[in-house]
């Protein structure tokens, strides 16, 4: 949580107001942002020296050189496995090494052969499958071709900087022709920027030629497709890891999280630029279709086969220039080609996905049983209660308060009982209190983040005056690691997972609110250079800290601090939102660019963090974050309780469907997770990912799809009765309203939405798989029975997957242990078969198959398996034709089978 606090002396003030946007810089305001926004007048200085090529087998390199400075840079492209280009720019002789990220990879990327095909004094072309690129000396420029098609540019529009480090001369304040108080030392507000190492930025101009729009960056609190940023628009989109408080929508300010990542979308290509860089980085969009006048770089290039183009211009303040070309064709292959760049969500444990129950705060021991009891009083499925601060000992992590929590042990078993867990909160800053352990070992081993002076830096959060640790160090790391032992944290068990939290890292009287630029950290980097990997560094200390605990059970952490590759250890949340129908409204969009970028595994806060929620609003946040992958509430101290049990029966009813029909589709959820795994592709995806040539749906972000099944859309505003809906797919397509099972064709749809509506399609052509049982935890549902709906396309087919283990540990990867079942439906038969060869002992069964859009005249139906034989079986229409019911299969998943209607 964040508050806006105010500190004089020891007092602190809360106060409610929205966004203080005099707390974050502007573009104008950030002297590198305002360096390399604007074009050079005298045009670009750099070059590439083909002469001084040299071509290798998977890559080649070359001077590309500053001629009005006289400095030589190394230029690299190399071809990697997957239809990836990576390029790196870096200094030869530098007077400092330039920084590469450190965590976001997943590994060293394989490299794969270049064949050059052509190469003069002014050209080199080279090839790598289907995937071409030509590398221009003068205008330097470098063109990326996917079948002979054109699809991106970098530096068409010469914005390439690089300012190379160098001494700073007497008197010097300026970079090379262009002065600016900032380049040398800056200030923003009281805060005071030394740059020992002066300027450093670099940035780099991409044109998509047939790019309809641009997606990715997270995080923002904006639509999915981004907007055009620009001068006199908006500022670019800022990713710089920052805690804002209250932070506005349709903005393209910094938040919590940032993945240097866009997806450019045309009906005919998609593809994509990661951008390797955790310092501050600006990042401006041109779409074409926003401004009159196309480019007329793409009219030049292109033979203008294309209506429009996209341009993207980054900007980072340091580091090294390292990006990677995403070639697609569509956009599940950039997706992909992202993901065996910077891993997946490694598959989590059943009750992740199940609901959380979580407020700022439970206030003691008995407040968390008395909750849990209301839960199951009510008859609502709970899974986790999480603690947020105040259960620890005046703010130091790793402990607790010993009157409140006076027996943590007694108080989790006694969630365990009911098959629930607990989540507690650990954030990065440390109360520098004489006497507390963890503080103690920081200083005596140096565990911490410095001054520039060399001097250990403090700085405000929740404790007061804190200091943080430095996760680059590995030996901060281990140390860290070890924490998280049961021997350790004392009063915690196996089932207790954690929170990371004010991760950017969050420091009150930092400026923008987070850690000084010039801090140093281990191996010499300044801040600068690492700071929107901070977070990632500390979740990655602590997922290793938890696998060390627990070494068969899957980890679960929460953070809010993320950047590329935080997928790999953590799932993410939108931090502080507010109880408002336009951050309901946010949260698709935000989750879906977040799923773009790598990290599916996203939610909102129920109910909105900051301020009450009407009822209205209450259950209409329900009913939309069943179909966000990460389901909590949460809730800020001076808000009203909220507990669903609190309210009237009618709205707990709701809320108690709401919650039924999110651990019903556990088995689809857990099936997509597991996918995710192994394929790379999203969990939550937007609708153009499976229509890629449906220019409708290019900026539909109020809508999304789980896996490729089910399309959901937002009940978004205050007294709706009707909304309007867009299915996709055409006349040919069939959708299910899965509370009626109404058949609709493709096309958009004007619904009635009363307080018990909620918006959610099955796609005919699929088979989902359910778990109907009512029960309190999803933890008490694993031997439950299967109903499988299968819903029918207009050639009266259906196919889907199911993925089945014991849910918690990592036997599915060590042993195999696990069934990857498909179901399909062709000529009235349910075939089920293995996918893979493995075997897992489930005790799991099929007790129902529910035919959406069924074959007329069906009067029976014959399960045809090895352990059972030939067995009849009964079905029955629902009174309007629209589904057939086939009761009581009775048959093991374990076992292949088939299900014939006659
Ligand atoms: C655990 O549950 C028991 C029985 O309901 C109760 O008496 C006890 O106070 C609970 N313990 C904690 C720490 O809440
Ligand atoms: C499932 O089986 C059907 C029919 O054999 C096949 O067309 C489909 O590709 C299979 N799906 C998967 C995911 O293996």
């Amino acid at each position: 949580m964040a508050m806006r606090i105010i500190i004089l002396g020891f007092c602190v003030f809360l106060t409610t107001v929205a966004v203080d946007r005099n707390n974050f810089k502007t573009c104008e305001q950030s002297s590198f942002c305002r360096r390399l926004r604007n074009p050079k007048q005298d045009g670009s200085p750099y070059e590439l020296d083909l002469s001084a090529l040299q071509i290798f087998d998977n890559y080649v390199e070359t001077k590309l050189i500053n001629v009005q400075a006289n400095i030589d840079l190394k230029f690299t492209l190399t071809a990697l496995v997957g239809n990836i280009f990576r390029v790196t720019v870096d200094e030869s002789k530098g007077v400092h090494v330039r920084y590469k990220p450190q965590f976001a990879l997943n590994g060293e990327p394989q490299v794969t052969k270049l064949e050059v095909l052509e190469r003069n004094q002014n050209i080199l072309s080279v090839k790598s499958g289907d995937n071409k690129v030509i590398l221009t000396a003068k205008p330097f420029k470098v063109e990326f071709y996917k079948n002979n098609v054109l699809t991106s540019i970098a530096n068409g529009k010469g914005l390439f900087e690089f300012e190379h480090y160098r001494k700073k001369k007497e008197g010097e304040n300026d970079v090379d022709t262009k002065e600016d108080p900032g380049a040398w030392e800056e200030n923003f507000k009281s805060h005071h920027d030394s740059k020992p190492k002066g300027p450093s930025a670099i940035g780099l101009d991409f044109t998509f030629p047939g790019a309809k729009r641009v997606y990715g960056l997270p995080e923002h609190g904006d639509k999915m497709a981004l907007r055009t940023t620009g001068p006199g628009g908006s500022d670019p989109y800022r990713l710089y890891n920052l805690d804002v408080f209250e932070y506005e929508l349709d903005s393209t300010m910094a938040i919590y999280g940032a993945v240097p990542l866009i997806h450019a979308h045309g009906p005919l290509n998609t593809v994509g630029i990661f951008w390797h860089n955790a310092a501050e980085t600006w990042v401006d969009i041109t779409n074409s279709k926003d401004s009159n006048v196309m480019s007329s770089l793409v009219n030049l290039v292109s033979g203008s086969k294309s209506e429009s183009s996209v341009d993207v211009h980054f900007m980072s303040e340091s580091g090294l220039m390292d990006f990677f070309v995403l070639m697609g064709p569509k956009p599940k292959d950039t997706v992909k080609q992202y993901s065996s760049l910077t891993g997946v969500s490694p598959l989590p444990q059943y009750f992740t996905l199940a609901y959380h129950q979580s407020r700022w705060n439970y206030n003691d021991q008995d407040d968390v049983t008395t909750v849990n009891s209301n839960f199951d009083i009510h008859n609502l499925p709970l899974d986790v209660m999480w603690l947020d601060i105040e259960y620890t000992d005046g703010k130091k992590y790793f402990t607790w308060d010993p009157i409140k929590f006076s027996s943590p042990e007694n108080m989790i078993n006694n969630l365990t009982l009911t098959g629930r867990k607990l989540v507690v909160i650990i954030d990065p800053h440390i109360k520098r209190e004489g006497g507390y352990f963890l503080h103690e070992d920081a200083l005596a081993n140096d565990f911490y983040v410095k001054n520039k002076d060399g001097t250990v830096y403090e700085g405000w959060c929740w404790p007061g005056s804190s200091s943080y640790l430095d996760f680059y160090d590995p030996r901060t790391a281990d140390y860290y690691q070890s924490l998280y032992g049961v021997d350790k944290f004392k009063g915690t068990t196996h089932d207790v997972f954690i929170w990371n939290d004010m991760n950017e890292p969050s420091v009150f009287n930092g400026p923008e609110i987070t850690m000084p630029k010039d801090c140093i950290h281990y191996g010499g980097w300044e801040h600068r250079d690492v700071h929107n990997e901070y977070a990632l560094s500390q979740t990655f200390s602590t997922f290793q800290g938890l696998l060390n605990r627990s070494p068969n059970l899957r980890p679960f952490i929460l953070t809010r601090g993320h950047f590329a590759g935080s997928q790999r250890y953590s799932a993410m949340w939108t931090g502080d939102n507010m109880a408002l129908w336009t951050h309901l409204a946010a949260s698709f969009p935000m989750c879906l660019s977040e799923a773009l970028g790598g990290i599916s595994f996203c939610g909102a806060d129920v109910g909105g963090f900051f301020n009450n929620p009407d009822e209205e609003l209450l259950q209409r946040w329900y009913q939309a974050a069943i179909w966000l992958p990460f389901f909590r509430a949460h809730a800020h101290i001076d808000t009203r309780r909220r507990e669903p049990y609190l309210f009237s029966e009618t709205v707990i009813d709701r809320i108690r469907t709401a919650l039924r029909v999110r651990y019903a589709h556990l088995p689809l959820w857990y099936t997509l997770f597991w996918e995710h795994e192994s394929t790379g592709e999203p969990v939550i995806r937007p609708l153009f990912y499976h229509y890629p040539e449906d220019e409708e749906v290019f900026e539909t972000d109020n809508e999304l799809l789980v896996g490729d099944s089910v399309l959901v859309g937002l009940v978004a505003d205050a007294g709706l009765t009707t909304v309007q809906v867009y299915l996709p797919g055409g006349d040919s397509a069939r959708w299910y309203d899965l509370q009626d099972f109404k058949l609709y064709r493709g096309g958009t749809h004007k619904i009635s939405v009363d307080m018990d509506k909620y918006l959610a399609f099955y796609r005919g052509g699929s088979v989902i798989p359910r778990k109907d049982r009512p029960r309190r935890s999803s933890a008490v549902m694993h031997h439950d029975p299967f109903t499988l709906y299968v819903a029918l396309d207009e050639k009266k087919t259906a196919s889907g997957t199911l993925y089945v283990d014991d849910y918690h540990s990592f036997e599915y990867r060590n042993a195999k242990k696990y069934l990857y079942v498909n179901f399909s439906f062709v000529g009235n038969k349910l075939t089920s078969s293995f996918i893979d060869k493995t075997d897992y002992p489930t005790e799991e069964w099929i007790e129902r198959v529910v035919v959406l859009g069924p074959p007329a005249g069906i009067k029976g139906a014959k399960l045809n398996s090895k352990s059972l034989g030939i067995v009849a079986l009964e079905v029955s229409y629902d009174s309007e034709l629209t589904s057939l019911t086939v009761r009581k299969p009775g048959v093991s998943i374990r076992e292949p089978f088939t299900i014939e209607l006659v």
